[in-house]
């Protein structure tokens, strides 16, 4: 066994089959044989494969299960044939190992038992080590040994989106409370997303330490910011993240919904392939990254209910977009709604497949 720069672990001193993928292929801005495709939220309520391993199991207590997790996670990858699996976990798990108390409630999201409002709060939140998510490390270990040459995804929730749901005590839609504390506490907003930063970080190390390909930052909510604000408040703590992954050796997406007017400054926060929402077309949007930066997306998840010969011009449309871009991985403009049919998601992995197939 040999330990590469990211610390993972590979059975031979040769580079790991998966740097040989269409996904991590296109990450790196390097030809691929064909474009390769996975979906935000590719594991979850659209299986009925899923609902029944998670039957009676909070969902809390599924991530901290690596049978579990590694069930879950493969599922999508035999049913569809997507170019790579997405770690099963969610973005709260990290915060509930550094000592927050909370829930994830089915149709609701995260939910915080003690919201963090003053300078005191912040002891709630104790950095993580490995032991902390000794779980995730497991899980991770289980699926790399299980996928072969298809990459696996790790990620995490960024420090803005993590605040969000710390901050507000739940989901929200106006960040009143975050912004609040943003714009008249600056201290104690630095100080609360220096200590996610931290905390992400460590989480990511965690997973690319296990063996993940890549990984994905997610930044759902930084649409709600001006990108003055972003700059300003959120920025420096993303490439907290990003730039301490800079030496790990795998691709850095960085995806959030909403982010039209960001996503040249997410481009810069350390990203090396920058996530776009259904809104903006993926030509246009390179105009703002870049040049230089593959892209993902972008199909908007509510077409995926629509009649198929209109899913498949939105695909053959979003292809021909991503043409422009140094390397494209075919995504959802954001998660896979629940009520998706399945079918329509294997039926997208076959035409991304055909169309660009080279
Ligand atoms: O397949 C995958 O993409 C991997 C799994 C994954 C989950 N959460 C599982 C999950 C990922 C990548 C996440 C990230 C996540 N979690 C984000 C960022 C991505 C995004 O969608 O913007 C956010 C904002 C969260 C917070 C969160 N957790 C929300 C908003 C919800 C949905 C609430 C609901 O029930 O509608 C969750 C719960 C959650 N995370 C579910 C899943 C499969 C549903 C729980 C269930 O099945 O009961």
């Amino acid at each position: 066994m040999t330990t590469t720069a990211s610390g993972a672990t590979h059975a031979s001193s040769q580079v790991p089959a998966t740097a040989d993928s269409a996904f991590v292929r296109a990450c790196r801005g390097g030809p691929a044989s064909h474009t390769p495709v996975w979906f935000m939220r590719q594991a979850g309520r659209s299986l009925p494969e899923y609902r029944k391993v998670r039957t009676g199991i909070p969902m809390l207590e599924s991530c901290r299960r690596p049978e579990l997790v590694a069930e879950i996670t493969l599922q999508p990858v035999r049913r569809h044939g997507v170019d790579a699996a997405i770690f099963f976990s969610d973005i709260v798990v990290p915060i509930a190992a550094a000592g927050i108390d909370l829930e994830i409630v089915a149709g609701t999201g995260p939910v915080i038992a003690e919201p963090i409002r003053a300078a005191a709060d912040l002891d709630r939140l104790r950095p993580i080590t490995r032991d902390d998510v000794a779980f995730v490390d497991q899980a991770v270990r289980l699926l790399t040994a299980e996928l072969g040459a298809t990459p696996l995804i790790g990620f995490a929730g960024a420090p803005f989106t993590l605040a969000s749901y710390l901050v507000e005590g739940g989901p929200s839609r106006t960040y009143a409370r975050t912004k609040a504390m943003m714009y008249g506490a600056p201290d104690l907003w630095n100080a609360l997303l220096d200590r996610l930063a931290d905390i992400t970080l460590e989480f990511l190390r965690v997973q690319i330490g296990a063996g993940v390909s890549a990984v994905q930052l997610f930044d759902s909510w930084a649409g709600a910011l001006s990108e003055a604000d972003y700059r300003r408040y959120v920025l420096p703590h993303s490439r907290k993240v990003l730039g301490g992954l800079a030496d790990a050796g795998v691709p850095r997406i960085h995806f959030g919904v909403g982010t039209a007017l960001l996503l040249g400054a997410m481009g810069e926060a350390g990203a090396d392939v920058v996530g776009v929402d259904w809104r903006t077309p993926l030509d246009q949007a390179l105009t703002q990254i870049g040049p230089g930066k593959p892209v993902q997306g972008n199909l908007d998840p509510a077409v995926l209910f629509a009649p198929w010969p209109v899913v498949e011009q939105h695909v053959r449309r979003i292809l021909d977009e991503g043409r422009a871009a140094p390397g494209h991985v075919f995504n959802l403009g954001h998660g896979v709604l629940p009520d998706t049919d399945p079918d329509v998601l294997t039926r997208v992995v076959e035409l991304v497949h055909t169309v660009s197939g080279r």
